[in-house]
This record gives structure tokens, sequence and C-alpha cells, in this order.
């Protein structure tokens, strides 16, 4: 038996079952996932439905099972593509040699290989199938060409088998499955860096009661948190106000306005590696706060403001600097925006993201990202904000390197 650790999880996993008699393993796999705090979809073939009948995961999983990709009544509750972009993890257990097969060539004929192409997502495969099959060279170059392409290859393990014969090509047991998927051991990118991040909105005092602030949720500086920590990384987070609680492990100083989150960040700035600038900082607040509750006795009021210091510049302008990110939130222009900032602020990377649309951005649960540098860039698509920060993590430690070597 293996203990999990004590941290807490809110991971989606897409479970994909093809037609093997190993799917009756699958159904304590759910459970087990469902245990560790996992919300779990599975979407079957149709030879799956064959040996295990899909109530059994629907009760377990305490959603509808989906099977079909053209069906319209699926596609409007949840169509492949929704399915694809809900999963932090898309596992294939039992994966067949056929449905290895199709997904080493990108054949997309059903629902299972139409996600597998695509996810965005980590993908694990648990191969199960006679061992003549699994020591097949055809398999084996299948294999072989799913872990080029990145996928992770749990099992298969050695034994006694369904068909009678002895030998390689037994699904790796549930709890096996479990802990990768729970606790992949994630590549440790950052190991032995300090990271700091700032987070949140920030609160500017027009006077006791009353304050200027916008409409960050804190969820991506959070994320990114979370995903730094996971990759091996020292992390302290400088938060404004928001209604979110910090991993175990992180040290965290609370701030509410601009000046203070500039005073934070200023005096840790220097010892660390690396700054992520996720805050949405005001840039003006009121030139004075009144000690007193403001009284409405005119028609009309002005307020005079005055702009704040440029946390994630200042930063980037010292002399012993740790490798800086910003973020830009735009509604328009963003390539333009994000460039002039990049360049402008003295910035190592920029990740861009249009605000003010239906999906996305400020305090939304999904984001995609425009990552730009001096000498490239990348899109990170549209995902959820814990896997969107985890692949901000591994372009940063990439860039990061290259700008050592
Ligand atoms: O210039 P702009 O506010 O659009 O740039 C956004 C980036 O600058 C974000 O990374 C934000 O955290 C940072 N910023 C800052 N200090 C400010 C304003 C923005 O660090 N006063």
């Amino acid at each position: 038996m293996f203990k999990f650790q004590d941290v807490t999880i809110n991971k989606h996993i897409l479970l994909a079952i093809s037609g093997g008699i190993a799917a009756y393993k699958s159904a304590e796999l759910v459970r087990l996932l469902r245990k560790q705090g996992a919300q779990v979809r599975v979407v079957m073939t149709h030879a799956a439905m064959q040996f295990v009948s899909p109530l059994t995961f629907q009760a377990l999983s305490g959603n509808p099972v989906h099977s079909e990709l053209l069906d319209a009544d699926e596609e409007h509750a949840m169509g492949h593509i929704s399915l694809a972009r809900w999963a932090d993890a898309l596992i294939i257990a039992p994966a067949t040699a056929n449905t290895l097969a199709k997904c080493s060539y990108g054949l997309a004929d059903d629902l299972l290989s139409t996600l597998y192409l695509a996810a965005t997502c980590p993908v694990y495969v648990a191969p199960a199938m006679n061992q003549a099959m699994w020591h097949k060279t055809v398999t084996q170059e299948n294999i072989q060409k799913l872990k080029s392409h990145g996928v992770t290859v749990i099992g298969p393990e050695q034994g006694d088998q369904a068909c009678g014969e002895t030998g390689f090509g037994r699904m790796s047991e549930p709890e096996e499955i479990c802990r990768y998927l729970m606790f992949e051991p994630t590549t440790q990118c950052l190991s032995g860096l300090k990271v700091l991040i700032s987070a949140g909105p920030t609160r500017e005092p027009l006077d006791p009661v009353r304050y200027i602030t916008n409409r960050s949720s804190g969820k991506m500086g959070y994320a990114l948190a979370n995903a730094a920590l996971k990759a091996g990384a020292k992390v302290t987070l400088v938060s404004g106000p928001v209604a979110l609680t910090a991993p175990i492990n992180v040290d965290v100083v609370n701030v509410e306005t601009a000046a203070q989150m500039h005073t934070a960040v200023m005096s840790k700035a220097e010892d660390h590696d690396i700054y992520i600038g996720a805050a949405a900082v005001a840039d003006y607040s009121p030139v004075m706060m009144e000690m007193q509750k403001i009284k409405k006795q005119t028609e009309q009021s002005t307020l005079t403001l005055q702009k704040t210091k440029d946390i994630l510049a200042e930063v980037a302008q010292m002399t012993k600097r740790p490798f800086t990110v910003g973020f830009a939130a735009e509604t328009h222009d963003l390539e333009q925006y994000a460039q002039n900032k990049l360049v402008g602020k003295n910035l190592d990377m920029i990740a861009a993201n249009w605000v003010g649309r239906d999906i996305g951005g400020f305090d939304s649960e999904q984001n995609a990202l425009h990552v730009f540098w001096k000498q490239g860039q990348k899109t990170l698509a549209m995902t959820n904000k814990n896997q969107l920060a985890e692949q901000l993590i591994r372009l940063i430690s990439e860039r990061m390197e290259h700008r050592t070597t």
C-alpha cells in the first residue's frame, strides 16, 4: 500500500476506457481518484461498453459517461473539445493495442481517439493486452512514438493474463495509476530556485470606507505559485486582497495598496531568481485619502489621482535582478502593447491575454496566453488557469536555461 501525501487537490481527470478485460479495474481507479479529491469524467469506446456497463462508471464518477463523437445531445451538453479543455490530465486505461496504434497515427474516428488529438493536457496511457501483442514490433514502435510525443506510459506489468498466458501486458494496478495521475513526478524544472510572485488586485483607499480596485481574482498568480512549488521552487507570494487560500509551503505577504505591494516586492526581489508580476496593480491612486467619510454634498465630484510606482519596471531595472516576467491584460492591439511593454520595461518575458471578452481573463477559470520574449513567442491555448500556469512555468524555465547557456 502506498500512502498519498497530505495535500488538497482538485484535479480534473478525463478517463478514457478502451475495450479490454482490464476495463473492470478502471472502476476501482475512478473510486480512488475521487477519494483523492479529483473530479472524474469517463469516456468509453463501444468495445469497452461490452466489458463493463457505462452505468457503473456513471455511478462511480457522478457524471454521465460519454461515448459518441457525433451525438447532437452530447455535443450540446459537453462536446469533445470542451471535454478535452476541461481535463487537467487524460488517462487512457486500459489502452488496447488498437487504441495505442490509432493515437500514435493520429486517427480520429471515435470519441476517444479524437479526444487524444484535441487534448492539450498531459496524457497518460496504461496499456493492457496479451503478452504477444505487447511484444509485437509494431506495438513497441507505437509506444516509442507516443513517448516521443510526450505521452507517459504506465506499465504494463508482468504476470498471469486473463487469456491464460503469462508475461507482460497486465494493466498496472489502479493504485499505481492513481499515484501517477495525482502525484506525477513533475519535472522539477525550478528545483533550488526562489520565485517571487505578485498576485491579485490592489485597493487604493479614498476614505475610511471606500476604495478603487479592479476585477482581478488572483487565480492566475495563485496557480503560478502552485505550479512553481510543484516544479521544486521556493515560493514567495505577495498578494493583494483575494478570496483564495495560498498553497501550504508558500511564504505569503498580504498587502492592500499598490504602495504596500511595491515595498514588499522591492524588499524581496534581489533575493529571488525569478519575479512574476501577475498582480493587477492599480495604475493610479488617490492623491490623498480623506480621514473621514466623504459626504455627497455636490452634484459632481472630481477625484485627483496620481500614478503609482511601476513595480515590474523597477524590478527589471535592478542591477542584480531576477528573471523578470510581466503580464499584459489588453482589450485591443494585444501583440503591439505586449511587445512595447517587453521592451519598454526591459522584461525577460511577457504573458499577454485578452480581457473584456466573453471567455478568459479577469476572474475567469480559464485563460489563454500569448507569451513574448525578445527572440520569440509562444501561444498557450485556452485552458484552465492551473494548467496554463504549469505551461508558463515550464516556458520560463526553458527561457532561463537558454539565457544561461
Ligand atoms: O503597464 P501595465 O500596467 O499595462 O503592465 C502590466 C504589468 O505591469 C503587470 O505585470 C503588472 O503586474 C505590472 N505593474 C506593476 N506596477 C504597476 C502597474 C503594473 O508592476 N504600478
